[in-house]
């Protein structure tokens, strides 16, 4: 397939156009570098050894995404271009329903107009909410407590309408858990801007000497050890579980989870860090996180009964490429991050 990769430079999108390239798809990568840097488009093509075309353009504008369908023949769409960022959210909350949305309703609208009839959407666990865990797909969902992830919430609605008036139309609504790791290679990864939001950039850097300390937000969740427990998944799965949704897709709105089913806490990803890297990451228990929930993992049988695709990668694996790409990235200088 002819494969439209909407933020194809960032983290995940780049460790998809990989996969989607290993697997014999042909990709276009669209992406206006907000978040990411022209570099990795390069360092995609090196470990597939495949030429990626690319445009830099922004997908909330309506007229470049049609030229774009006009020139090129695509079959299938797979829309990660978004901004993420939980804190700048509440901040921002404009910016984010505006980017987050008009990108998701420009495309579906293009694809409608030209005929393709797969569409992948980078939802997110965020949409449970404070439900109980394991989160199914079944579930009712949960106010997020942030403008961010009400704009998945709202972006699998609008999708889902959109199926409804179109029937012959297929979406996957794939809700990722917690993306960790990174290519094998240390070519790509997460190279987050300034001081990390998440835990396994944060750990890296601490174990890197770029940050002191890390601070775990609280200790009494009712949780194994009292800290939050999250469903770390390896990006590389995550990028073979869009290849296995995209290859599968069929008419209709098709929900996946993409975790690994197992959850782990902060105190227990520290010590699986500093294990599998052979080094120490220093911490403090501080207060609680707002919005913070104590528990987040997936039931993730739907996708292995439906798509045949499961993570492969244990939290070892994530915690050794995670601190290998940032090794990497830190001796070349290549990081975009500023601390
Ligand atoms: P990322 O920031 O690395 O990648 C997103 C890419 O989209 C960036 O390269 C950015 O430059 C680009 N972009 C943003 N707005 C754009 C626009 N209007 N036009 C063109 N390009 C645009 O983030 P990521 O971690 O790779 O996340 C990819 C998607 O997955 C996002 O939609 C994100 O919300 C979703 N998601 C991420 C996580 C996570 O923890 N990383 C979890 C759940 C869902
Ligand atoms: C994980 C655990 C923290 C940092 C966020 C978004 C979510 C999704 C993924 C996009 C929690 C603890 C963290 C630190 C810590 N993104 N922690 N010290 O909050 O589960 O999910 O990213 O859709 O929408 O909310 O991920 O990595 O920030 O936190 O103790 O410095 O680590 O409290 O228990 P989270 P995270």
């Amino acid at each position: 397939m002819n494969v439209l990769v909407t933020g194809g430079a960032g983290y995940i999108g780049s460790h998809t156009c990989v996969a989607l390239l290993e697997a014999g798809h042909s990709v276009i990568v669209v992406d206006n570098l907000s978040n990411c840097k022209r570099e990795s488009i390069e360092k995609i093509s090196q470990i597939a050894d495949v030429k990626v075309t690319f445009y830099e353009m922004d997908v909330t504008d309506a007229q470049t995404v049609d030229v774009l369908f006009r020139n090129h023949h695509i079959d299938g769409v797979i829309h990660f271009a978004g901004l993420k960022a939980v804190g700048e959210s509440v901040e921002k909350p404009l910016l984010y329903y505006v980017n987050n949305l008009v990108s998701t309703m420009v495309l579906a609208e293009a694809c409608l107009q030209y005929g393709v009839k797969r569409f992948v959407f980078s939802s997110s666990a965020t949409v449970y909410g404070d439900n109980k865990v394991p989160f199914e797909e079944t579930m009712n969902l949960l106010p997020t407590t942030n403008p961010y992830g009400e704009t998945k919430a709202m972006s699998e609605r609008i999708l889902t309408d959109i199926v409804k008036a179109n029937p012959k139309f297929g979406v996957s609504l794939l809700r990722y858990f917690n993306p960790v790791g990174a290519h094998e290679s240390g070519l790509i990864g997460e190279a987050p801007n300034g001081i990390p939001n998440n835990l396994m950039p944060y750990v890296a850097q601490v174990a890197k000497g770029k940050l002191k300390k890390l601070k775990i937000f609280g200790n009494d969740y009712p949780t194994v050890d009292g800290t939050g427990v999250r469903d770390y998944i390896h990006v590389v799965d995550l990028a073979e579980g869009h290849v296995a949704a995209l290859d599968n897709l069929t008419a209709g709105v098709h929900i996946y989870n993409l975790g690994t089913g197992q959850g782990t806490s902060v105190l227990e990803l520290v010590k699986a860090f500093e294990e599998a890297n052979d080094i120490k990451v220093p911490y403090e228990i501080v207060d609680r996180r707002p919005g913070d929930i104590a528990s987040c993992y997936a039931d993730a049988s739907k996708a292995e009964r439906e798509l045949g695709w499961t993570a492969k990668r244990d939290i070892v694996t994530m915690c050794r490429d995670s601190w290998w790409f940032e090794k990497k990235m830190s001796d070349q200088s290549v990081s975009s991050t500023v601390v």
